[in-house]
């Protein structure tokens, strides 16, 4: 059988997944020896919170946890999301219809195309991104339409550019404040724009707030769902990967007006039997974990943020600095392109990096780097680049 004949249309427009070119180039040092830094991806290193694993380990004794979890989530911990969401943001969303537990938000993200998008059907998404907006889309069958992030506008789209064609075929707006790659945050002004523009053309917004906690000097970041009529087409992701350092278990929740909800659960109980209550009774723990508790991971990734920025600049590196989220977003000041560039740091210093343009075809000529490893780490790589050779 020819097997590539029996792969379906929609994986192969996906192509190889993003970062392949670097996992090789990876591969490829570490089996010379070479002493890896690793600032491709987006995997915090900082533990949870000691108060999250206790009462993870409590909960894994209770053997009623261990069953078959309800689909929609742990009632108390939708209580407790919604509860956060009035005060952390000021938002009262209703447990019940409004909530919906995830097996982390890329899951979510992924699926909510299912929900909306029929073949052909087009949905804009930010460029650069976090690829499961386009990619998720184009595995519903629909078309990714992208909308520039550029360095002039602050790292928003311009609603007025998207192609008049292409925008009556649109059926969702896929945004992400506090921004991966680009470290911008989204003001009130920009939301209740994003809301209105969203409103007037019929769009499903999906706000995707997987950094919503990690946001420096002391700013916050805003949800969308403050803004006025918000409720009427906005869903908002959140995740326990970033701030509480939950990446491996797997958990996110989205809140949002009550049908849109409703149409990801329909998905969602087809695909997935619902998240391990175990960790989900942990994660009430978390979301009632005081803002004063999650500090020190703000002032950790600023710390290394701060170092990373002043070396990349004294390096003659273009950057702005992040106002949240994990990443620095840096313009590349050879001639070379976001590949070549990733591969030579690979090379001749070992330090890993995401090509800009793996991210989309505007974030050619950056290279992201994460800040997941510590101070003396990122000080040393600041250090071997100063030795890198063109
Ligand atoms: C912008 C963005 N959204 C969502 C996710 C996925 O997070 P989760 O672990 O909740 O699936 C990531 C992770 O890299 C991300 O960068």
């Amino acid at each position: 059988m020819d097997i590539e004949n029996r792969i379906s249309s929609r994986l192969k427009e996906l192509g190889e997944y993003v970062f392949h070119g670097v996992q090789e180039a990876k591969k490829k040092a570490l089996a010379s020896g070479k002493d890896i830094i690793d600032l491709a991806g987006g995997n915090p290193d900082l533990p949870p919170h000691p108060k999250i694993i206790a009462a993870l380990k409590q909960a894994a004794d209770v053997p009623e946890l261990h069953r078959h979890p309800i689909y929609e989530g742990l009632p108390e911990l939708k209580k407790a999301a919604a509860s956060w969401m009035k005060r952390r943001f000021g938002v009262e969303v209703d447990p019940e219809s409004e909530v919906l537990i995830l097996l982390g938000s890329k899951e979510g993200i992924a699926h909510v195309s299912w929900a909306f998008i029929n073949p052909g059907d087009v949905a804009l998404v930010p460029d650069p991104a976090y690829p499961v907006f386009r990619r998720g889309t184009i595995l519903a069958g629909g078309k990714p339409v992208l909308m520039p992030l550029l360095m002039e506008n602050r790292w928003l789209p311009d609603f007025q550019t998207i192609s008049k064609e292409e925008l009556p075929k649109a059926k969702l707006l896929f945004l992400n404040y506090p921004n991966n790659p680009t470290g911008a945050l989204a003001d009130r002004e920009f939301l209740q724009e994003a809301v209105d523009f969203a409103k007037e053309s019929e769009l499903v917004v999906c706000q995707d707030m997987a950094y919503s906690e990690i946001t420096f000097n002391g700013k916050k970041s805003e949800s969308i769902l403050t803004q006025e009529g918000a409720k009427e087409n906005c869903l908002e992701f959140f995740s326990f990967s970033k701030t509480y350092g939950m990446t491996g278990w797997r958990l996110g929740f989205v809140v949002g007006n009550a049908k849109l909800i409703d149409a990801l659960r329909r998905v969602e109980i087809n695909v997935n039997s619902g998240a391990f209550h175990v960790l989900q009774k942990a994660a009430v723990v978390a979301l009632a974990l005081e803002d004063s508790e999650i500090d020190p991971v703000r002032k950790t990734y600023q710390e290394r943020r701060d170092i990373l920025v002043k070396g990349l600049r004294d390096l003659e590196w273009e950057v702005k600095n992040p106002k949240g989220s994990i990443f620095v977003w840096a313009k590349i000041p050879y001639d070379v392109d976001s590949n070549r560039m990733a591969n030579l740091l690979i090379e001749q210093t070992g330090i890993i990096t995401a090509p800009g343009s793996g991210l989309g075809p505007s974030g050619e000529g950056y290279l992201r780097f994460s800040l997941i490893e510590d101070k003396d780490r990122l000080e040393e790589a600041v250090h071997r680049m100063k030795s890198l050779k063109l």
